[in-house]
């Protein structure tokens, strides 16, 4: 039926199309997901790629994050900007480190225990490192499942996190929620885009009742608060 259909459709482009040597898609370690989901937070993949291998070859495990000095991590950040979110990086590793014993929490609800690691960040590592069936559930979803499902929930609104949460959950593939996660922030990154969608050419065109009705502009509702 049309959710086989729309996994199968969706995990098909992304295993021939999407960027499977994104560094942090060819090695799940929790630590290298994590860093590069903090990273990715507010800056975009071209931008993030040289920071995120130059940070992974002077901290490679989160044992050397947890014990660098600080200035050595903002170092590394300079440039990126929003540097609470290398600050909070480092008190993550720290407690992985210090209060874990270095041992993972591995569901996205224990995820959340983390500095700087909310519910979109932690569904994105239990997803992609632990297999955790769980939908990532960030602008890049906003957008394409309320233009694909035509949900009309005001973005801008914090409850609306739940509706999408809950509309998405059952569509999410139980084998490879990872990489379906990743490939929803593929699309939302290229045929699916805030302006100037290429919906005709998007391998999940079939799916989308706001193109099908022609009124992709209108989703994601979002009125200003
Ligand atoms: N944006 C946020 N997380 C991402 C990921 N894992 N791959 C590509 N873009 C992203």
């Amino acid at each position: 039926e049309t959710i086989r259909d729309f996994r199968h459709t969706l995990l098909t482009w992304y295993d021939q199309e999407g960027r499977a040597n994104l560094p942090w898609r060819l090695n799940h370690e929790p630590y290298r997901v994590l860093v590069s989901e903090i990273m990715l937070q507010q800056t975009q993949v071209d931008t993030v790629l040289p920071y995120y291998e130059r940070f992974m070859q002077h901290l490679p495990t989160v044992q050397d994050l947890a014990r660098a000095p600080e200035e050595q991590v903002l170092k590394l950040w300079e440039g990126l900007g929003y540097y609470s979110r290398a600050r909070n990086l480092q008190k993550a590793a720290r407690f992985v480190v210090d209060e874990l014993h270095g041992n993972w929490p591995e569901s996205a609800d224990d995820l959340q225990e983390l500095p700087g690691v909310g519910p979109y960040t932690s569904a994105a590592i239990a997803s992609i490192s632990f297999n955790e069936v769980v939908p990532a559930v960030d602008g890049n979803a906003y957008r394409v499942f309320s233009r694909l499902l035509k949900i009309d929930a005001d973005i801008a609104q914090t409850k609306s996190r739940k509706i999408f949460y809950d509309a998405i959950l059952p569509i999410v593939d139980p084998q490879r929620p990872g990489d379906f996660n990743q490939a929803i922030m593929d699309l939302g990154s290229s045929y699916m885009t805030a302006k100037n969608p290429d919906s005709i050419k998007s391998p999940v065109r079939q799916f989308n009742a706001a193109y099908r009705d022609g009124v992709e502009l209108d989703f994601p509702v979002k009125t200003k608060k």
